[in-house]
């Protein structure tokens, strides 16, 4: 298997929003800092549900252009029209316009693919010279920290580790980015890194946190890496109004492209 996740999950399009409720003011603060400005090309690649791609078009405004690309486009075809034009493409088949874009973006899309060093140089060379890569990714080194200690998060923790092992996700691609967009040929290279609180709500639970689980159950329990009754105890954990922990890190590295004006 590659892509980890069911784009048609039947709560995705809810799964994704809240990930853009979570990760947008960061993406936010990454593209002021690299100035991202009216008439800019951008691209978002795995742009999923399209609230970067909004963001994007927002600040490029109708001199500029967004393409907005996914092997898997149905949430982001409403959003085709104006500076935005929808693509459906895979970044590790498909090639993007060469030496094209002042920037080209990616969140949560490296760390499913199976070679992070291919799918960065293939962004790499859709960047123009003087132009920006920015990759941001999951590093799963803070979840183990929940308070008080946990035995269901820790199974469920186990669980996911295993079956990530059976796929392509890296957990740990976050650490990588910053390296890997200096072996890429970028210059300027920076990036931050946020952990996201987790604070368990008697009545709305932590969503992103257990729908990223709920998603993976049906592999969870099918593959024998958890029971159904650990998978309860991991919602009444989260519901119990009291426990607080780590998500993953959040780490969002820039580099750009040597050479123009
Ligand atoms: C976890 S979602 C992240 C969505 C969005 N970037 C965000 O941060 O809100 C990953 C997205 O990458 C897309 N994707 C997965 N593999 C891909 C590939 N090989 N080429 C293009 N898109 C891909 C998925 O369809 C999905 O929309």
């Amino acid at each position: 298997m590659t892509y980890l996740l069911d784009p048609a999950w039947h709560a995705e399009k809810t799964r994704l929003d809240d990930l853009a409720a979570h990760y947008d003011p960061g993406t936010a603060a990454v593209f002021d800092r690299i100035g991202v400005a009216p008439g800019w090309r951008c691209a978002d690649i795995g742009a999923g549900g399209g609230s970067v791609v909004e963001m994007l078009a927002d600040r490029v405004g109708p001199g500029g252009h967004v393409l907005a690309v996914d092997n898997d486009t149905r949430y982001l075809e409403p959003l085709a029209g104006g500076q935005v034009e929808v693509l459906a493409a895979d970044i590790t088949a498909d090639p993007l316009p060469a030496d094209h874009f002042d920037l080209v973006h990616a969140r949560l899309l490296v760390e499913h693919l199976p070679s992070a060093e291919d799918a960065i140089g293939a962004m790499v060379a859709a960047v123009r010279p003087g132009g920006w890569l920015v990759v941001e990714d999951l590093d799963w080194s803070t979840v183990s920290t929940v308070d008080p200690p946990s035995p269901a998060h820790e199974r469920v923790l186990r669980a996911l580790r295993e079956l990530f092992d059976t796929m392509s996700y890296d957990p740990c691609c976050g650490r990588t980015l910053p390296r890997a967009l200096r072996r890429a040929g970028l210059d300027d290279v920076g990036f931050r890194a946020e952990p996201r609180p987790l604070t368990a709500d008697r009545e709305r639970g932590v969503p992103l946190w257990e729908m990223f689980v709920d998603q993976l159950a049906p592999h969870l329990l099918g593959g024998g890496l958890l029971t159904q009754a650990d998978l309860d105890a991991f919602h009444r954990l989260w519901h119990d109004g009291e426990s607080t922990g780590f998500g993953p890190l959040m780490v969002s590295a820039w580099g750009r492209l040597p050479g123009g004006a």
